[in-house]
């Protein structure tokens, strides 16, 4: 049955545009000593583009693994200033992240943007981290469900069902982020079991039940524990508290 399908849980540490190549190799090794191996869940960190070829040889021999903050929808091509799936498939990524908001509000991508981000993921064989998420007016004007119901739509469009499956879904209220307002567990909780239902309808019940789901939203080395008790929670996506070794190991080892 579905209920007994097990997901491991997966925390990533999304840097944002923080850290040189020094700052982040110097994180790396703090963080690799003082990790025990762990082997019930998954981490990833997104640092900037540029510290990328950098990390991946230090976090070979880890269980962290890299994730892309953004991706070009295009495998190539006269796209200045931009990098394609493929390149970060070569240079070490398993994860990218698709339609954070900061990309969708600061730089104006649209739906489409984030859905042809997705598709190239998938066709480079990287694991896309679809973001959603509500503004505070739209939460107060009481459309929160409808903003996730649509940005998925528009996100996962014209996938498979095994693509949709291979994905991840990253549920980060904006009115969450970088502001210590997180959302309480089981307003989260709420939020995430809306998420898997409506996958349910784009990809099966049963394949809905294998995508994991995670929270982002000034998640803290005090709270990731009950957000990740949760029952559709199965992760976090972490901004700041991602920024410091102690308070990253901490929630890794939650
Ligand atoms: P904060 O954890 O700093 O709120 O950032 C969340 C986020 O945007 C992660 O992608």
């Amino acid at each position: 049955m579905a209920g007994e399908i097990v997901r491991r849980p997966l925390i990533i540490g999304n840097w944002k545009m923080n850290k040189t190549i020094g700052e982040a190799v110097g994180f790396a090794r703090a963080l690799a000593a003082g990790l025990p191996p762990v082997t019930d869940r998954d981490a990833a960190i997104a640092p900037p583009f540029t510290a990328l070829y950098a990390l991946a040889p230090e976090l070979r021999e880890t269980a962290i693994a890299l994730c892309a903050q953004d991706v070009h929808g295009e495998d190539r091509g006269a796209f200045t200033g931009e990098v394609s799936a493929p390149m970060l498939r070569d240079v070490g990524c398993r994860y990218g992240l698709a339609g954070h908001s900061e990309r969708r509000r600061i730089f104006g991508e649209t739906g489409d943007d984030v859905n042809r981000k997705v598709k190239a993921l998938l066709r480079a064989g990287l694991t896309p981290v679809l973001c959603v998420g509500e503004t505070l007016e739209e939460r107060d004007a009481e459309q929160t469900y409808n903003i996730v119901r649509r940005q998925l739509k528009e996100g996962l469009n014209n996938l498979s069902a095994d693509d949709i499956r291979r994905s991840i879904v990253a549920y980060e209220p904006v009115w969450a982020i970088g502001t210590g307002r997180t959302a309480a567990p089981d307003q989260a909780q709420d939020i995430h079991h809306f998420i898997r239902q409506f996958l349910g309808l784009m990809a099966g019940q049963e394949g809905a039940e294998e995508i994991r789901i995670l929270y982002g939203g000034s998640v803290s080395p005090e709270n990731a524990g009950a957000l990740m008790a949760q029952e559709d929670i199965d992760g976090v996506l972490v901004g700041g508290a991602s920024l410091d070794v102690d308070s990253f190991r901490k929630i890794i080892l939650y």
